[in-house]
């Protein structure tokens, strides 16, 4: 009886209780069950045993909360028409390479040839995803960023962080970046909320678009470009450790955003924030990777093995140094990011672990730390913003 009701779609009703959609069945699977194929509300059309078989077998639509346990369902990201993102000269030259600061002109595209073949890489890798037999969620395609004055579809881990049951938007420091979920992702979030009503996805508040983040001028002592007059924070400063959420301050990420996170997290989860020596801080996974329960690899420069430490729910973990200095492919050029793009590797389960094709010095260092490493081709992807980890937001784990 169960695998019948795998697939039955929920609706939810505005009055409380929820219809369920029988066609989502097969009509093999459903030839005993003595339905027709209407709409019925479970509540009064389903015996108890029914409605708890139901409740049983109903997969989640979200429910992660750490960075190790089994990859169930997952988003993967899509480039759209990219470019360079216009955000404020003082955190382009914070944040970004400086080699490639000039490029940075609003709505300056990114090299169709990069986009094109970043495109078809990310679809290679939804490919990998599916066929290791994860859920995979895809955003609209085809956004024209540059119209829309935006940036690309392709990093949603920076706007999205899954705790529990809960997804939560980010309220992006960069304005040229608010509305990337919005309009890439709301068709999809919507879709989630239905498939599972349990599902709780937070949208982000009204007071967090104010934009008043950064001083003009800028206070040289100031150590980060945005102050704390609104909240703001990128999901890819925050890692999970299942009850222990571990962030970072950065250029995007100030007090009061992580006040708003941690305002909106469901109960029993709590964020702690790590001592990361980086005076150009954005997004926290290309300086920490868990591999799995037990073992973390980290940036030796960014970050001490004390000062992970420190944290209690880290504090009998094998704690590993990267052991050598990642370097960037001559082409394409990483435009957005430092080369130690190695440590933003996507861990399917704690034992298998997505990472750049050619990139062998990794796939050796982590094939040595136990894990087997899937090869995905992702430099193009790289060259416009980030790797596996960045392109994609895990929704299901466990
Ligand atoms: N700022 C990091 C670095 O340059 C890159 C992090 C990329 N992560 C992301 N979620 N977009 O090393």
């Amino acid at each position: 009886m169960s695998t019948v009701w795998k697939s039955v779609k929920r609706n939810k009703l505005k009055e409380g209780g929820f219809y369920i959609n029988i066609h989502q069945a097969s009509p093999l699977e459903l030839k005993d069950s003595g339905f027709d194929g209407k709409f019925y509300d479970i509540n009064r059309a389903l015996t108890p045993s029914i409605r708890m078989t139901i409740s049983s077998t109903n997969t989640p639509a979200v429910q992660a909360d750490d960075e190790w346990s089994p990859l169930k369902a997952v988003i993967v990201g899509r480039a759209g028409r990219a470019c360079f993102p216009a955000a404020h000269p003082e955190m382009i030259k914070a944040t970004m390479p400086t080699e490639h600061v000039h490029r940075f002109i609003p709505k300056n595209p990114f090299p169709k040839d990069i986009i094109e073949k970043a495109e078809a890489e990310l679809d290679f890798l939804a490919a990998i995803l599916k066929a290791e037999g994860v859920r995979v969620y895809r955003p609209l395609s085809g956004i024209d960023w540059i119209a829309e004055g935006g940036y690309t579809g392709a990093m949603p881990r920076d706007g999205l962080i899954s705790v529990g049951n809960t997804l939560i938007e980010a309220p992006f420091a960069w304005s040229c970046r608010s509305r990337e979920i919005k309009l890439a992702y709301s068709q999809m979030l919507r879709q989630l909320a239905e498939e599972d009503e349990n599902a709780r996805i937070v949208y982000r508040s009204a007071e967090t678009f104010a934009d008043t983040l950064i001083n003009e001028p800028q206070d040289e002592k100031d150590q980060w470009v945005i102050n704390n007059s609104r909240p703001a924070f990128d999901a890819a400063d925050f890692m999970r450790f299942g009850s222990t959420i571990i962030g970072q301050y950065s250029h995007v990420t100030n007090q009061a955003g992580v006040e708003y996170l941690r305002s909106h997290l469901p109960v029993g989860y709590h964020v702690e924030m790590l001592n990361v020596n980086d005076p150009h801080a954005m997004h926290i996974d290309a300086t920490i990777l868990p591999l799995r329960e037990g073992l973390l690899v980290y940036h030796p420069y960014k970050v001490t093995e004390d000062a992970l430490r420190a944290h209690k729910v880290l504090a009998n973990w094998n704690l590993v140094p990267f052991p050598f200095i990642p370097q960037a492919p001559e082409w394409p050029p990483l435009y957005m990011t430092s080369a130690w793009l190695p440590l933003n590797a996507l861990v399917l389960d704690g034992e298998r672990v997505i990472v750049e094709a050619s990139d062998e010095r990794t796939i050796k260092f982590y094939g040595e730390l136990g894990m087997k490493c899937i090869k995905c081709p992702f430099k193009h992807v790289n060259s416009i913003g980030g790797s596996f980890h960045c392109a994609t937001v895990d929704l299901v784990r466990g």
